[in-house]
């Protein structure tokens, strides 16, 4: 099976009056993808995107972020259980922005992981290392120490749920991007730690996306790297021209 995935991160953009139609647009324009293409979208649009997704082969939706704990005295707060019980499939995890304004560490992060998969979601677990970091030499382990902490406890039969997302913080939303050839380091590094610790076998299925600024000039070449499954898009998925290629070139 194919282990590539275009997933859009529509972060804390659109209306519910309007996530639809996006939605819908993109699946007009690529009704039969060849990859799974996922839409993150704002919690309050889930389920009226869950219902059209669940229309439609390969077409799947996902929540941003979810609560470590089941239920309680949380205001605010959303669990996994909440989201599984709406049909969510994926929930993205330790976004660089939950890291950096909402205070979230790969501790925390390990905990949302494993209240994902015990509610039968599938996690998509975000990793990159800011500019100074990358500047310094120090991105893969940086990278390699993020993984290991929020994932490699879990088994083997639950890592393969996994899907890792790398986002250097430097390219998000900054229209610089990662060179293909960074890119695939990066990814071949990260393929290689898991290899280590799970088995070739479980490395060679693990879907790694890209991202950081990818849009429809840059998707092709970064896919076209062998360690490259797929993207994480943000700015490119809130308009329905630019992710329809994105998603054609998955
Ligand atoms: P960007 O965001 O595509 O706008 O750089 C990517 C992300 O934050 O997932």
């Amino acid at each position: 099976m194919s282990r590539n995935m275009i997933a859009g991160n529509w972060k804390m953009n659109t209306l519910p009056s309007e996530g639809t139609e996006l939605a819908q647009a993109v699946i007009a324009a690529n009704s039969k993808p060849n990859c799974k293409v996922v839409f993150g979208v704002p919690a309050v649009q889930l389920a009226q995107i869950k219902e059209l997704t669940s229309k439609h082969d390969n077409y799947f939706v996902a929540a941003q972020n979810c609560h470590h704990e089941d239920s309680g005295a949380y205001t605010g707060e959303i669990s996994a259980p909440m989201l599984a019980d709406l049909g969510i499939d994926y929930v993205i995890l330790g976004h660089s922005e939950r890291r950096d304004y909402f205070g979230e560490n790969d501790e925390l992060i390990a905990k949302k992981v494993r209240k994902v998969l015990d509610n039968g979601m599938l996690p998509i677990y975000c990793c990159g290392e800011k500019l100074d970091v990358r500047e310094a030499g120090n991105h893969e382990v940086l990278v390699g120490q993020q993984i290991k902490t929020a994932l490699f406890d879990l088994s083997a039969e639950d890592f393969g749920k996994v899907v890792i997302a790398y986002e250097p913080v430097w390219a998000i939303g900054t229209g610089v991007t990662a060179s293909p050839e960074q890119a695939q380091d990066m990814h071949a590094y990260i393929r290689e730690i898991i290899s280590v610790q799970y088995g070739k076998e479980v490395a060679a299925r693990t879907t790694i996306l890209y991202g950081g600024s990818m849009k429809p000039a840059n998707a092709a070449d970064l896919i076209a790297k062998p360690d490259v499954d797929g993207g994480l898009v943000g700015g490119a998925s809130l308009k329905a021209e630019l992710f329809k290629d994105i998603v054609a070139a998955g």
